[in-house]
């Protein structure tokens, strides 16, 4: 990164240029966001047609969304990027589910280390722990869970006694079928060795035979299937399941004969809809339209995947902290005088990863608090607090006008008004705890200009977010760039999971603001966002329930 230096002559003037040309960097005109679509939808074409592109457009062999009515109980693993939860669901077959868990973190170690340990002794020991855990009462663990279940003439305990297992795998995966696919590349900081290109579901039921372990992995599906499933399930449709955590991607409802890639297959001649992946995450390795900043720059090449998984760097929690982080970095290490905390720094600031997004996140919701609500703002339904949700937000509009006059807190810290400065002084003190930075180094001044750093990070990630979202729309012909079009539907349903999404102050509301200027008010007012609940969980449950309609 180049370090900063301040003109000689340095003064107030000096250091408002340098905030405003960060600034500039992070923020996106409607122009640039148009032409990000205008890209996603050529890669999206471009995926659709071939294999082997960054951006996979995975079909994933679930040909109809749920509604509801479905029932059975299911076993469900899920791999995500932080946590392993092994869970049992039942689906009670009126758009309701009941679900226990348990949930285990990932190591560093395991995430790295041999996939067989990986597989052996973490993913089939977890689900056997689960298995005998006393709260799992020993009937349901023998018993065949489709009793009473739609699904109980399809599968013969005699001939078959193994629990069925729908594997919820959230890294880009090649399916070739429902219960089959080679795992393509590892993301959000996993780098497990001899995993890439092993069919996952076999590693897995190797893991189980190894262990003697009654258990049949019958169903693989990525998050964002899950998602779109689980939301389906609830909601009675869904076009969308999209991922905004740790990581991002979306699965979306494509029209087979649109799957130019899948040829001559069977699947295609039949026709119909089929759920793909697209792995979105992947968009524009290249960056040739994606906006990248010094900082941006910086992450990627000290990345364990420098080069890969652009547009998911500038977007998910694993990346916004350290996005945060290195300009921070930049302020402190400004010369001839540094820009905050009077040059001092923290093990945590030195910290590669050091600062987390849930960290960004309390620090927008201490200013966020109290805010009054924008009533035209929908929030994301079941969200954790609608309420933080709905708050305009005081960001940089798509349009390059301000959503409301912001002044720079920073540098007119001493015009600020009292709640302004009760709501800095909550982030002082925020700073200081979480940075590990003595509170007598931290002004005022340096908690608006760590608030305003935050803020154009998250808000630049909930714009390039809203761009994945109108592609879908788009490319299932439910808007147009610009506007222009009406969906038939009343209600474009749109599930969600992910920290970023449920949590981040704002994310959605700044994501639909976005998504209006992109497709236009009447499209943006009909799409219905609302969190997959349990959508890993459920969504593996629905796809073994669909794997064993189909045989396998
Ligand atoms: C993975 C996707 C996953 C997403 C959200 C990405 O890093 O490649 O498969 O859906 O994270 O978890």
């Amino acid at each position: 990164m180049i370090p900063i230096t301040l003109p000689k002559t340095s003064s107030e003037d000096a250091e408002r240029t340098l905030f405003d040309t960060i600034e500039a960097q992070f923020s996106l005109s409607d122009e640039k966001l148009h032409d990000i679509v205008g890209q996603f939808l050529e890669d999206f074409r471009v995926g659709l047609s071939e294999y082997n592109h960054p951006m996979a457009m995975i079909p994933t062999f679930v040909t109809g969304v749920p509604n509801g009515s479905e029932t059975g109980t299911f076993l469900a693993l899920d791999l995500g990027g932080t946590n392993l939860r092994v869970c049992e669901v039942k689906l009670l077959g009126n758009h309701e589910f009941t679900l226990r868990q348990q949930k285990y973190k990932v190591s560093d170690a395991l995430k790295t280390g041999e996939a067989s340990v990986l597989f052996g002794n973490y993913l089939a020991d977890s689900v056997d722990a689960f298995l005998t855990t006393p709260s799992v009462s020993p009937t349901t663990a023998a018993q065949n869970p489709f009793a009473g279940s739609s699904a109980i003439d399809e599968i013969n305990p005699e001939v078959d006694p193994a629990l069925p297992l729908g594997l919820t795998f959230s890294f880009p995966v090649e399916q070739t079928a429902l219960n089959q696919g080679k795992i393509l590349t590892w993301t959000k900081g996993f780098a497990a060795k001899n995993a890439i290109g092993h069919d996952v579901v076999q590693l897995l039921q190797d893991a189980f035979n190894r262990k003697h372990l009654h258990v049949r992995c019958v169903a693989l599906v990525n998050d964002t299937v899950g998602a779109l499933l689980s939301r389906a399930y609830t909601a009675g449709g869904c076009i969308l399941g999209a991922i905004f955590g740790t990581g991002t991607n979306g699965a979306y409802v494509e029209k087979v004969e649109n799957i130019a890639k899948l040829g001559d297959a069977p699947v295609r001649k039949s026709g119909g809809e089929m759920v793909i992946n697209a792995e979105w995450g992947a968009f524009n390795n290249t960056r040739s339209v994606l906006p990248s900043t010094p900082f941006d720059n910086k992450l990627n090449r000290k990345s364990i995947n420098p080069r890969y998984q652009a547009f998911e760097k500038f977007i998910s929690g694993m990346y916004l902290g350290e996005i945060t982080r290195n300009i921070l970095l930049t302020l402190i290490d400004a010369a001839p005088k540094p820009l905050i905390f009077n040059g001092f720094s923290s093990s945590t600031l030195n910290d590669h990863y050091g600062i987390d997004t849930a960290i960004m996140s309390e620090i927008e919701a201490a200013w966020e608090a109290g805010r009054p609500q924008d009533a035209h703002v929908k929030p994301v339904e079941g969200a954790h607090d609608p309420v933080l949700d709905t708050s305009a937000p005081e960001v940089p509009h798509t349009n390059g006008t301000k959503a409301k006059e912001v002044p720079h807190h920073f540098t007119e810290v001493d015009k600020a008004s009292p709640e302004d400065v009760a709501r800095l002084e909550k982030i002082r003190g925020i700073i200081s705890q979480l940075f590990f930075i003595d509170l007598e180094h931290v002004s005022l001044r340096d908690a608006a200009i760590v608030r305003w750093a935050v803020s154009i990070v998250a808000n630049r990630a909930a714009q390039l977010s809203a761009c994945a979202v109108a592609t879908v729309l788009i490319q299932t012909g439910r808007a147009k760039l610009g506007g222009g079009i009406i969906p038939a539907e009343d209600r474009v349903i749109v599930g969600v999971d992910g920290s970023l999404i449920q949590y981040y102050p704002n994310f959605n509301a700044r994501l639909r603001a976005s998504l209006r200027m992109l497709v236009g008010e009447d499209v943006e007012s009909r799409v219905d966002i609302g969190m997959a609940k349990d959508g890993s969980g459920v969504g593996a449950a629905l796809c073994a329930l669909q794997a064993i309609k189909q045989g396998l």
